[in-house]
């Protein structure tokens, strides 16, 4: 694999984090190596395996729609003909995490970045950044739904207009993305489901958000994420379930400058707190469950 260009680290009130190129770029699929190749295989194969009862229907039907090689590296020239015909996504390959509003400018074109490498073997069960697997297998089968496609491309406009509106309003609608897009938690006939990609693409949380007594699990509401902070460098401590993704969407159309301007004068939750007001899921833990990261 050649390597991503121009890495540097930009200390950030959320940790040191990676400053790459921020164009696009063709995805540079013969210089993968069999390692590269074979690190996706193992985590494809471990995650199709985990995912069956826990990611919800849409997630599963919109990958298999895909159709991701399991044995390779998918090249995303063979992908995005059949992304653009469902729902007029494609995606772009880039060097890793791009500066916020070059990533909310995609996302309003209905572009959806994913980084070009993947991780090496002893990263298998934990990176701290977004990789070719986290992008490509957690973030893009969603865009094959309609109506998560158009969520997509709203949060995009909306996060542009928010970037003008100010910090604040950024950071609570930064929220928003990482408790739904992220490691949102559905709920469905058949019990909750995760959907969020870095819960899909990690076999230690997939199991954990649904299974551990540990998290909270509380129902989605809008003001409540916009105000709940977070952690990015372990499993989460909350989960927001939505009953749809229809309710999704619905509840993200009224413009949010009003609702900006309210919270900036509230106070911010902590990530492990319930509130009096939260809907609370009891999921109950399946027997033997380790609360230790990856098994
Ligand atoms: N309605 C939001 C606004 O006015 C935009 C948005 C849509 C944000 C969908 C997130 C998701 O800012
Ligand atoms: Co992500």
């Amino acid at each position: 694999m050649q390597i991503p260009r121009k890495v540097e680290h930009q200390q950030t009130d959320r940790g040191t984090i990676p400053v790459y190129a921020t164009g696009v770029v063709d995805q540079p699929w013969d210089s993968y190596s069999a390692t590269d190749h074979q690190v996706w295989s193992q985590l494809f194969a471990r995650q199709r395996e985990v995912l069956p009862g826990r990611a919800c229907q849409e997630f599963i039907d919109s990958q298999n729609a895909l159709h991701m090689s399991a044995d390779a590296i998918p090249k995303f020239a063979e992908l995005n003909p059949i992304l653009r015909q469902a729902t007029g996504w494609e995606l772009v390959g880039v060097e890793g995490l791009l500066p916020e509003y070059t990533f909310f400018e995609h996302l309003a074109n209905r572009r959806f970045p994913v980084t070009w490498w993947i991780r090496s073997p002893d990263q298998i069960d934990y990176i701290s950044e977004p990789d070719l697997f986290h992008d490509l297998f957690g973030h893009v089968p969603l865009l094959m739904n309609p109506i998560f496609a158009d969520y997509m491309e709203a949060y995009g406009r909306g996060a542009m207009k928010a970037h003008g509106i100010g910090e604040q309003a950024l950071l609570n609608l930064t929220r928003l993305y990482w408790y739904t897009v992220e490691f949102g938690l559905i709920r469905t006939d058949a019990g909750l489901r995760i959907y969020g990609s870095g819960i899909v693409s990690s076999k230690g949380e997939s199991i954990y958000s649904l299974e551990s007594d540990a998290p909270n699990r509380l129902g989605f509401d809008l003001e409540r994420i916009m105000r709940t902070m977070y952690r990015i460098d372990t499993f989460q401590q909350s989960y927001f379930v939505i009953d749809s993704f229809e309710q999704l969407f619905d509840a993200t159309r009224p413009d949010f400058a009003p609702i900006y301007q309210r919270l900036a004068e509230l106070e911010d939750f902590p990530a492990r707190a319930v509130r009096a007001d939260d809907t609370v899921f009891h999921e109950g833990t399946r027997e033997g469950f380790a609360t230790d990261a990856d098994a």
